[in-house]
Formats: structure tokens, sequence, C-alpha cells
């Protein structure tokens, strides 16, 4: 049960869905034809030390072979999706300029170690205290390629004054990434966060997100899924996690009325490109899955 104040470790409810999204890196990048590799994946997902979560990262969960393979789960494949879509969001906010990044929601997620940055690039990371200490400790022998700054703080918090005292400059332009995230915030926690990027965002900056509309995923996937994960002992009870989706806005047309210019990704048409095949039944769930980007007009842009 969600409460507007709760808190969690690494293992703990939302804290969880975390190692999960890690452990579908890592195992795409265990795959011979990897569409992207994250070495970080693997080395964070085996620190939890969960003879659970490290089958489903080797792909060896009972029912994840032949016909279960994890990119068949509509949720693995726009995993899949979304990480290719947002390294090339983040490949081209650099080339545009952008030298200020905000990952909130961060929990696993390495781009601050596995991508490559201009030198002068900072990157924010904001998630909750024990998730963030967490990954510190499982990476602490690495060193991220970037200025990389933790921000340890609730995202229903007042965290633009932790962001801000972390050194962040509302006077430069941006890139805010928000994957992972809104589902797991009502949708009036989704407004004031998306408000909150908005004063903080110059002209130029710049936000992708992901979010799971109600169909996301057919029921008789839902139930595979939760039963392969439950016979493995990982008890991750999504549904009841989320918020539901028809409590909030749309952020498409929320970023479009503020006067964002708003481009949409297609994760079938991101791994198909990419010679990934994509299963029939894994189709209508990934295409009620909204991936897209808004874009603040620079001053000398049309609006
Ligand atoms: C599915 S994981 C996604 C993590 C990361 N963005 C990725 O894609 O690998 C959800 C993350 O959202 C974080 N999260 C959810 N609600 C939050 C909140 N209110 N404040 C801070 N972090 C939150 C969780 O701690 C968790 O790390």
């Amino acid at each position: 049960m969600r409460t507007d104040d709760d808190s969690w470790d690494i293992t703990e409810s939302v804290g969880a869905t975390a190692i999960g999204v890690a452990a579908i890196r890592a195992y795409e990048t265990g795959r011979e034809d990897a569409l992207f590799r994250d070495p970080y994946a693997a080395k964070l997902v085996g620190a939890v030390d969960s003879e659970g979560w490290n089958s489903l990262m080797a792909g060896t969960l009972s029912g994840q072979g032949a016909g279960g393979d994890l990119g068949a789960w509509s949720m693995g494949s726009v995993l899949i999706a979304r990480t290719l879509y947002f390294d090339e969001y983040f490949a081209a906010a650099v080339r545009a300029g952008i030298r200020q990044i905000v990952i909130l929601a961060a929990g696993l997620d390495a781009r601050a170690y596995r991508l490559e940055w201009p030198s002068g690039t900072r990157i924010f990371e904001l998630d909750q205290p024990k998730v963030l200490a967490f990954k510190a400790r499982a990476l602490a022998d690495d060193r991220p390629a970037a200025d990389r700054r933790e921000v340890a703080i609730d995202l229903r918090q007042d965290w633009p004054t932790a962001l801000l005292d972390k050194g962040f400059e509302p006077d430069q332009p941006t890139a805010w990434l928000a994957e992972g995230l809104l589902r797991y915030l009502p949708g009036h926690a989704q407004d004031k966060l998306l408000e909150q990027v908005l004063e903080l965002s110059a002209p130029g900056s710049r936000l992708a997100l992901n979010l799971g509309t109600t169909g996301d995923m057919a029921d008789e996937f839902r139930e595979r899924r939760r039963k392969v994960m439950a016979d493995a002992g990982i008890h991750l009870d999504l549904e009841n996690l989320f918020y539901p989706w028809e409590d909030r806005e749309d952020p498409r047309t929320w970023f479009a009325m503020h006067r964002w210019l708003v481009t949409e990704g297609d994760p079938v048409a991101l791994l198909e490109d990419r010679g990934r095949t994509v299963p029939e039944a894994a189709k209508a769930g990934m295409g009620a899955h909204i991936l897209m980007t808004a874009t603040k007009p620079r001053g000398d842009e049309t609006q």
C-alpha cells in the first residue's frame, strides 16, 4: 500500500523496481546481439545478492527461455527500447551544447559512468537516500565519466532546493530525464514535479520521459510475469506500486499546453530498425507506452 510519504531501500517497495530494470539491462548486455551494453548493470544487480534477481539477469528464470524470452514481455521490450531512446536523447543533448543533466529517479541508471560525456558535463542524480547509498556502495571502485552529484531526496519533497544546493544552475539549459518514474507518483505529484521542472528550465532545456498507459500489458503477460518472478522468490507487485494512469494528465498534452515542442519515439520501431524481431504479442502493449521528448524553445524559435 502506497502512502504520500513512503520511503524504501533498494530491495523494498518501489526501490526493488530499480533492480528489475537494471536486471533487464544486464540481460540485454549479455546477449550476443545486444543493442546496448551497460556493464554496470550486472555489478549493481549482483550487489543485491539475491538468487531470484541473479537468475532474471542471467535469463535463467523458469519460463524465461523459449517463447518466454524477456524481450517477449512488452515491459522487457519497452525497457530495451527506452534505453536506446534515452541514450540517443542524451547524445543529441550534448551535441546541442547542453552540459547540465538531471536524472530524476536515477535508481541504478549508470549513464553517468557508461556514456561518453564532454568535459564540463555535470550530472545530478536524484532518488531516495537509501537507493543512492546502495548504488554508491556498489560502484565505490568506479569512476563516473562526468561530474556526478547525488541529490538524495524524495521527489515529492522540496527537491528543487536540494538540487540548487548541489550546484544546479537554472540559467543554463538542462537535459532532464524521468525514466520509469511517473507511474510511481500520483497525478497531483506528477503535475507538481513537471511544474518544478518548468520553473528550473532555461530556454533550450528538454525533458525525456516514458510512461505506461493503462493498457501497457495484456493481463496474460502480467500474470505470467508475476508468476515467473514469484516462483523465483521475487515478490514485486507492480500493480500495487503504480498510481493509476487515469488520474493524471497525459504529458504529451501537458507539455504542448506549456508551449514546449513535443516529439515521440516508437518503441517497436526503435527495436525493429535495429534488426530485433519484436513478438506480435508484445506489440500492442509497447504501442500503449509513451516515449517522448519535450523541448523548451529558445527565444528565437517559433512557439
Ligand atoms: C523503475 S525504477 C527506474 C530507475 C531508473 N530511472 C532506471 O530506469 O533504471 C524507479 C525509480 O524511481 C524512484 N522513485 C520513485 N518514486 C520516487 C520518489 N517519490 N522520490 C525519489 N525516487 C523515486 C525509485 O526509488 C526507483 O529508483
